[in-house]
């Protein structure tokens, strides 16, 4: 690739970054700016080590949000059509176009028992950096912020923890905030596609037990 193309690329990252920063900054649920701008640091940092095709690596974390399903009424239709036009915006080509939305489709947690379908690597670095940041002490505000975000109980004795078959029973799902620890959080670390991303998860997750 010619010195044009690679300054071409880093300028389309720079201002999307801009225009995901200017969409997404106080955002009330935990997924704000900092949250995109935390996975796009550690997706960079996974996708070098992984020798990923860090273009799409850094679309994908920085757009992987900007219309998240779980905020969208479960509707994941919504995310795509918002990222191609972006992306269409700034001149990217219709592969990486289709790259990075098959990914954001593919990539968010739909229930414990539900398979992952993210097939690329540039998919599986993006989803490690973002369930990263799930995990640790900002994982832990982070739920908290959510559930406060949909009202939910912090903890009820009586509901115990269901592991979703289907997205459809986990977006419907109305249980505590502690739930959600058994029903994703904990789960995660044992579900990292990269090595480098497994290595972070160790470190990341042993928080947790010494709580
Ligand atoms: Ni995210």
């Amino acid at each position: 690739m010619g010195v044009t193309a690679q300054m071409n690329k880093q300028a389309i990252i720079r201002k999307i970054a801009g225009v995901v920063r200017e969409k997404l900054e106080g955002e009330g649920s935990g997924h704000d700016w900092w949250h995109i701008y935390r996975v796009w640091k550690v997706a960079c940092q996974i996708g070098k080590e992984e020798g990923a095709d860090m273009f799409v690596v850094e679309l994908t974390a920085l757009l992987h949000d900007i219309a998240d399903w779980k905020l969208h009424d479960g509707d994941d239709t919504v995310g795509p059509k918002v990222v191609r036009n972006v992306l269409f915006e700034y001149g990217v080509s219709e592969d990486i176009i289709s790259h990075v939305c098959e990914v954001i489709v593919a990539m968010s947690f739909k229930g414990a028992n539900v398979k992952s379908k993210v097939k690329t690597l540039e998919g599986k670095v993006v989803q490690d950096a973002d369930r990263l940041d799930a995990i640790g002490a900002i994982g832990i505000a982070r739920t908290f912020t959510y559930g406060g975000h949909k009202g939910r109980t912090i903890y009820d004795p009586k509901q115990k923890p269901v592991m979703h078959r289907t997205k459809e029973e986990y977006i419907k799902d109305e249980g505590s905030t502690i739930n959600h620890f058994y029903q994703k959080l904990l789960l995660l670390k044992n579900r990292m596609n990269t090595q480098t991303a497994k290595q972070i998860a160790k470190s990341r997750h042993s928080l947790w037990k010494n709580i």
